[in-house]
């Protein structure tokens, strides 16, 4: 794993995990909502402690509470139905504007060099986590891919076989229209923060978290970090991804994390970590800002959405 300390998304999980605080805010947690009150500055001096390291959700919380629409919506039945899904065998069909189309299997995805980043994930539906992911970056996949001056977008493709995912052999009645889609602007997807996960807590991807390789965007709202990818498209136009597909007014291309900008329904300036009893406020860029505030200098975030 390289070290860069400037970074604290590089920075294992090992480095960034302060027992005591996280044992601290556990007991000061179960003292109540009564109590809660009458220590609002106690819980200011948390809130900043907790906010200059990353304290990973529990891994049990992770994997146990997911949004897999293949599966079903149950976010807590995920689980408990992915038997039916095979990651292994597995590959990965790279075509569109490239040099030369390209297949990558499980063997070539090991080949990259892997890293651990802890990394915020804010779901655009209000609940957030902290994740060490194992994997390696999106530029390094690009890079092997050879992509055409002429690709200004990539777009990424779950796998497509209802004979693994119930909700895709519902047909007519499925929740989503699939292949599940998603897509970044190529300076996105270039951006070092990109990243492409195969692993969590230092073992391989469970298949609930999209196994054998998802992607993850931690800036942005965690429909754009598309699981268990098997067709990645360079293209010219941008693409169509599947919840702006479904309701355009609610979700957007860009879906960057931003408290700013409320959902039609409901408002995004406060999220709940998982396993968390308050509520925090959300971090503009999801607390990324400095890293990736350039790739929209000229953008009015508003309609840019
Ligand atoms: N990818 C696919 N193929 N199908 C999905 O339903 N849900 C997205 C994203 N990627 C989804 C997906 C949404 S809405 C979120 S919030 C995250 O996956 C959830 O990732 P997690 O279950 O690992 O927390």
């Amino acid at each position: 794993m390289m070290h860069c300390p400037q970074n604290s998304w590089k920075l294992g999980e090992h480095l960034v995990t302060d027992e005591n605080l996280f044992n601290k805010r556990r007991s000061f947690i179960k003292l109540g909502a009564a109590t809660v009150v009458a220590n609002s500055a106690v819980i200011d001096l948390l809130a900043k402690e907790s906010s200059s390291k990353l304290q990973p959700t529990k891994k049990e919380l992770i994997t146990s509470y997911n949004n897999f629409y293949e599966f079903t919506t149950d976010k807590k039945k995920v689980k408990s139905l992915v038997h039916t899904f095979e990651p292994s065998p597995w590959k990965i069909e790279i075509t569109g504007l490239v040099k030369k189309d390209l297949t990558l299997d499980l063997e070539d995805l090991l080949k990259f060099e892997n890293e651990e980043r802890i990394y915020r994930f804010r779901c655009v539906e209000g609940w957030a986590m902290v994740v060490p992911w194992r994997g390696f970056a999106l530029a390094e996949l690009i890079k092997k891919a050879q992509p055409l001056k002429s690709a200004k977008y990539i777009r990424f493709e779950t796998l497509y076989d209802p004979a693994q995912f119930p909700d895709q052999d519902r047909g007519f009645f499925s929740t989503i229209d699939y292949p599940y889609v998603e897509g970044l602007r190529m300076d996105e997807a270039m951006h070092e923060l990109s990243f492409l996960a195969t692993g969590l807590y230092g073992k391989d991807l469970p298949k609930q978290n999209g196994a054998p390789i998802r992607l993850v965007v931690p800036w942005k709202y965690g429909f754009k970090s598309i699981k268990s990818i098997a067709k990645i498209e360079f293209t010219e136009k941008q693409p169509l991804g599947s919840w702006e597909k479904l309701s355009p007014e609610e979700y957007g291309f860009y879906a960057n994390v931003n408290p700013h900008v409320d959902h039609p329904r409901w408002s995004q300036k406060r999220e709940r970590l998982l396993g968390d009893f308050f509520k925090q406020d959300t971090q503009m860029f999801n607390g990324y800002e400095a890293e990736v505030a350039h790739l929209y200098k000229h953008m009015n975030l508003k309609k840019f959405f």
